[in-house]
């Protein structure tokens, strides 16, 4: 039963606790800046979810300057360069002797853990809110109606940060005609699944070949994560374990059944879509994270675009607290926008670059051949796509 209703105040209101939402808070708290986070699922979804794995050398560092580099430094995979194959054939993508940046794999729910780990006992987190509206955003602050402990809650607030994914309620209280979407679907979905063996080769292999695309990564030395491309609409249990492993050991390996397997913890279809919104700011309410785009997994840069984004509205939000600043807070989307951008043009990029459309000409597969030369035997367009895999092109 829902209690009569009470009114509380906070500077920042921040819906969902996800990365994004829960790295906002953390930077926050460090620069003295109070805010309540709003999350829809429970503590434990929200440590189990499993999703991205690879985070850039620029994530690392903004984890580490928010004080929970630790366990990741002993425990992350740091990689400085990947497989192709490419019908068969191997050619290693060195990427940080071209670029001089590395990649880390360390799972999303460990980031996410890690974020909830420090702010321990520190009030403001709630979980099971799962009627979060916003009932008004004002030139001059915001009001979220809610449930809290039972108890109908209007939280009052200077900002509110919609850190609550790409089908929370932020995005959707923009009036129409403030903000316009712009999607593509790509004619292809990812099988992805977790399992519990070890990885083919210490580093992530992108297979492209007749069969279609395959990725190898991992979590850890024991846990690989593996992803393959399938048709659009094809549902996440339509394949039995026995054909999974089959299609992942012909296409990364041509069928030598050398591929290790061990039992699938996890299944996940990922739809290939690419989306911006823009801009990111209307009134007084920021996107940030998945809320503002998305990008199809191909590059894992959705996690990694979602934590510049928290960073950046976090010293905005400081300057105008601490200083009374207000140009980085109205500079928020234009500084945003550009950058999600090339977040996706890279993403869209290496999407059809792996990927054959199904009605592919024999133009068209020449074309993308063409690339994958190229890539391979010019160093600046090697050493041009290293900063980018790394993220240190969009600093
Ligand atoms: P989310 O993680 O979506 O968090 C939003 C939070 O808001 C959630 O906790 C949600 O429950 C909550 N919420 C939603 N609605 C409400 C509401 N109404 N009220 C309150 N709370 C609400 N990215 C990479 O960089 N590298 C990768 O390798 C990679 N691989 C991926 C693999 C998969 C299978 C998937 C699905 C995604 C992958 N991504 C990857 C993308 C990455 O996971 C996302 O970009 C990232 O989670 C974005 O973080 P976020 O905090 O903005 O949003
Ligand atoms: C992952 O580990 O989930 C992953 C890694 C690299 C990608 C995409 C996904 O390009």
């Amino acid at each position: 039963m829902t209690s009569p209703g009470r009114t509380l105040h906070t500077p920042v209101c921040i819906i969902g606790a996800g990365p994004s939402g829960l790295l906002l808070s953390r930077l926050l708290r460090l620069n003295g800046v109070d805010s309540v986070v709003l999350e829809r699922r429970t503590r434990d979804h929200v440590e189990k979810r499993v999703r991205a794995g690879l985070l850039e050398q620029g994530t690392v560092e903004v984890l580490r300057d928010a004080g929970v580099g630790e366990r990741l430094d002993r425990e992350a995979l740091v990689h400085e360069g990947f497989e192709w194959r490419l019908d068969g054939a191997v050619h290693r993508m060195p990427f940080t002797e071209l670029c001089g940046a590395s990649v880390w794999m360390y799972g999303q729910q460990e980031v996410v853990k890690d974020l909830l780990d420090a702010r321990d006992g520190e009030p403001g987190l709630h979980f099971g809110v799962e009627d979060v509206r916003i009932a008004s955003v004002t030139a001059d602050g915001g009001r979220v109606v809610c449930t809290i402990d039972g108890q109908l809650t209007e939280l009052t607030c200077d900002f509110i940060a919609a850190c609550d994914g790409f089908h929370g309620v932020g995005r959707q209280a923009v009036p129409a005609g403030e903000l316009v979407g712009h999607e593509v679907t790509h004619p292809f979905a990812w099988l992805g699944v977790l399992t519990a063996a070890p990885p083919l080769s210490p580093e992530l292999i992108y297979a492209v070949g007749d069969r279609g695309f395959a990725l190898q990564s991992m979590r850890s030395p024991q846990v690989s994560r593996l992803y393959l491309s399938v048709p659009p609409g094809e549902g996440v249990d339509d394949r039995s374990d026995e054909q999974i492993w089959r299609e992942l050991d012909l296409r990364l390996t041509g069928g030598q059944g050398t591929l290790p397997t061990g039992r699938i913890l996890e299944r996940v279809m990922v739809p290939l879509r690419s989306f911006v919104a823009e801009p990111f700011q209307y009134r007084r309410l920021f996107l940030v994270g998945d809320a503002a785009h998305i990008v199809p997994p191909s590059a894992a840069k959705g996690l990694n675009m979602a934590v510049a984004d928290a960073r950046h509205l976090a010293e905005a939000l400081t300057d105008w607290y601490a200083h009374g600043r207000r140009e980085a807070l109205d500079g928020y989307s234009a500084t945003a926008v550009p950058r999600a951008w090339q977040g996706q043009q890279f993403s869209a990029s290496m999407t059809t670059l792996m990927h054959a459309a199904p009605d592919e000409s024999v133009f068209d597969r020449r074309l993308r051949r063409a690339r994958f030369e190229r890539l391979l035997s010019s160093t600046a367009e090697a050493t041009a796509f290293a900063e980018q895999y790394t993220g240190i092109a969009r600093r």
